[in-house]
């Protein structure tokens, strides 16, 4: 790739919108927790675990994805493995993060909530402090579960209400409809929370609707199937609904068979508010920029698509409007 557009694009202030943080936890610091816990694995070694990367699907990976994080367990645990996504994050200029975060795959395991969102939160404090990145969190309902215990950490996540950007909604899509979730997000909505889903990664367009018209989400995660609808697709481009779209992943999840047959390019021809994010990044090969290097390069995309999708990423943000329209004025300033 030119390096010229290469410096560009990795050096373009942008925000990350969609990131698992249990899944930038590295192998490295997988075997490093394990062993401070005395946590057992599958596994023997680093190697063996990367090469158990080969997913076939959404639910091949989640498999992989649960069993690394069940090593989390302490407050120090959660601070060491977000404070290793937001280093790389800084290296990746990205200015403004809003992450998501899995409570139920920790409580399930006796893990306390407040354990879990207070070393997050502090990483997240120290990066602001470091390096100015702002950042949120998103916390996530894992839809392979039932809409009762979504309900119950909904409960045990109230005291700590103020630490939370907003809700979304992960894990196995196929069969597990956004509707499913309506009187949680319901509550949510309620609570003054803003609300994302995954939906049209595997699940069919109308699993973006559903979650448009029954969760009243803001932004819709991956969402790459709406090219299957016409209508759907103005919609998304007339209410500037945005999609938070990860191309690696895709690639990993054999959403897609390969980089060049994605459709970002598409999506942003449609005028759709499309992003560029990693999702997990430790298990799909690469951090934000890894993945705008992948399309730009093989999409042929240029420097105006770059100056599109840095903008797209702050005004798809849950951001106060000044901080906003500053991060904004950096991105234009950056292509000035
Ligand atoms: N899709 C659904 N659930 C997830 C993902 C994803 O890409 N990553 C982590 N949990
Ligand atoms: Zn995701």
């Amino acid at each position: 790739m030119n390096p010229a557009l290469r410096d560009l694009v990795c050096g373009m202030p942008k925000a990350e919108l969609h990131i698992h943080i249990e899944g930038s936890l590295e192998p490295e610091l997988i075997f490093a927790l394990a062993q401070r816990n005395g946590v057992a694995l599958d596994y023997p070694d680093v190697e063996s675990l990367r090469r158990a990367y080969a997913f076939t699907d959404l639910q091949s990976f989640l498999d992989i994805y649960y069993a690394g994080a069940s090593v989390l367990l302490q407050r120090q645990d959660f601070y060491d493995m977000t404070w290793a996504y937001l280093e790389r994050a800084h290296a990746d200029r990205v200015r403004h993060v809003e992450m998501f975060f899995d409570p139920q795959t920790h409580t399930a395991r006796g893990v306390p909530f407040a354990e879990v969102i207070t070393g997050i939160k502090q990483a997240l404090a120290d990066a602001a402090d470091r390096w100015g990145i702002s950042g949120g969190l998103i916390m996530c309902f894992l839809r392979h579960l039932s809409e009762e215990d979504a309900m119950a950490t909904l409960e045990q996540a109230l005291p700590h209400r103020d630490s939370i950007l907003g809700v979304g909604l992960d894990s196995s899509e196929r069969g597990h409809p956004p509707e499913k979730f309506a009187r949680v997000f319901t509550r949510c909505r309620e609570l003054g929370l803003r609300l994302v889903a995954h939906a049209g990664e595997e699940g069919p367009p109308a699993y973006i609707e559903s979650a448009l018209d029954v969760l009243h989400v803001e932004r819709i995660d991956h969402g790459v199937r709406c090219l299957e609808d016409a209508a759907l697709v103005r919609r998304l481009a007339q209410s500037r609904i945005a999609l938070t779209v990860c191309p690696l992943s895709n690639v990993k999840l054999r959403v897609f068979d390969k980089v060049g047959d994605h459709n970002l390019r598409q999506l942003l021809e449609t005028g759709i508010v499309a992003t560029v994010n990693s999702d997990d990044p430790a298990y799909f090969g690469g951090y934000i920029n890894a993945n705008f290097l992948a399309v730009f390069e093989v999409l042929g995309l240029g420097r105006e698509h770059a100056h599109t999708l840095a903008r797209n990423s702050f005004e798809a943000a849950f951001l106060p409007e000044p901080r906003k329209q500053q991060l904004l004025a950096e991105v234009d300033a950056w292509f000035a």
